[in-house]
């Protein structure tokens, strides 16, 4: 029989609609109190890949036929053992495009509109004014054009920015985009934006890509805002453009380390907000992704593509993947 084995939130109602939806399977919502002994055993898993079992000892039980990731990133699951091995992965790349398009315009906005000066002179019940920022008519850059890049520039569409992107696969640009270069063309749109949007997956070749030379390259006064993977920027780099000025501010839901350590610096520029990789959150959160996985449950059942398929050597869904 095969074993669907669950490692994320669900209720009683979300194990029954699974269930329904593969009768003739056993579904064990494991959590992460047994997620560890429970995958050993899975035929197909579902949930968020940061597991407190090695990758490479559940490749090792030759069973695992399928992981489903509850997270779109998928840096904690693609270790070489599973990426040489048959099994197949999927993403939840653009489940959770919403949130995480309107945590990105949260950050942005509030680093604009001086929420960080304000907040802190609320606490003493102080009534400054002090200059803002416009996110309006401003040039912005995303970086990474999957689900969350291609939901935040519909979004940035509506404050009527002229918006540039990159993307390894440079292809369906919507006609609101301004230009969408391959990943090579990133130099030139550092060199345009007012805003930096990083929505990229963290991979051999996005790790560091925001260091002291990126950045350099941005324009004096502009922000980051990334909402992808800490391991993006180099962070040292990044605290020193932002005491020195370069750029204006910038917004964090990852960091390199999570938790971020309590002596980082980050945690004491004046013009960064921090928030403790949040951005998919949501109350539909756990419906979504039920309904996202039984809909790949019914394609991987009836033989079809499954939808946000891995190509494992890249470490996202390509639009090629056959
Ligand atoms: C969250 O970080 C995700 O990758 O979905």
């Amino acid at each position: 029989m095969t074993r669907i084995v669950l490692c994320y939130p669900v209720e009683p109602r979300h194990v029954a609609q699974i269930a329904a939806a593969a009768p003739a399977a056993e579904i064990v919502d494991a959590g992460q109190e047994r997620v560890a002994q429970e995958l050993l055993s899975a035929d197909l898993f579902c949930g968020h890949a940061k597991v407190p079992v090695p990758w490479d000892e559940v490749v090792e039980q030759g069973r695992l036929r399928w992981i489903q990731s509850s997270a779109a990133g998928l840096d904690h699951c693609l270790v070489p053992s599973v990426v040489d091995s048959s099994i197949v992965v999927s993403s939840a790349s653009g489940v959770l495009a919403d949130q995480v398009a309107e945590h990105a315009i949260a950050l942005t906005t509030g680093l604009t509109r001086g929420l960080p000066v304000f907040f802190r002179a609320q606490e003493k019940r102080e009534f400054i004014r002090r200059p803002t920022r416009d996110l309006t008519r401003a040039t912005v850059g995303i970086v990474g054009f999957g689900g969350n890049g291609r939901r935040l520039a519909e979004v940035l569409r509506v404050f009527k920015t002229r918006i540039l992107a990159t993307d390894m696969f440079p292809i369906d640009k919507p006609d609101y985009v301004e230009q969408l270069w391959p990943a090579t063309g990133l130099d030139q749109l550092l060199s345009e934006v007012d805003f930096l949007f990083l929505a990229a997956p963290l991979t051999d070749l996005t790790r560091n890509m925001i260091d002291h030379r990126a950045l350099t390259l941005m324009r004096p006064g502009s922000f980051l805002i990334n909402v992808a993977r800490g391991p993006l920027v180099v962070e040292a780099d990044l605290v020193a453009a932002l005491a020195s000025g370069h750029l204006a501010g910038a917004g964090l839901d990852v960091t390199a380390e999570e938790p971020l350590p309590a002596d980082s610096p980050l945690w004491s520029q004046p013009n960064v907000i921090i928030t403790p990789h949040v951005g998919g959150q949501s109350a539909t959160r756990i419906d979504d992704m039920t309904n996202f996985f039984c809909e790949n449950l019914r394609r991987w059942q009836a033989g079809e593509r499954l939808l946000n398929l891995v190509d494992k050597r890249l470490g996202y869904p390509a639009p090629n993947v056959a």
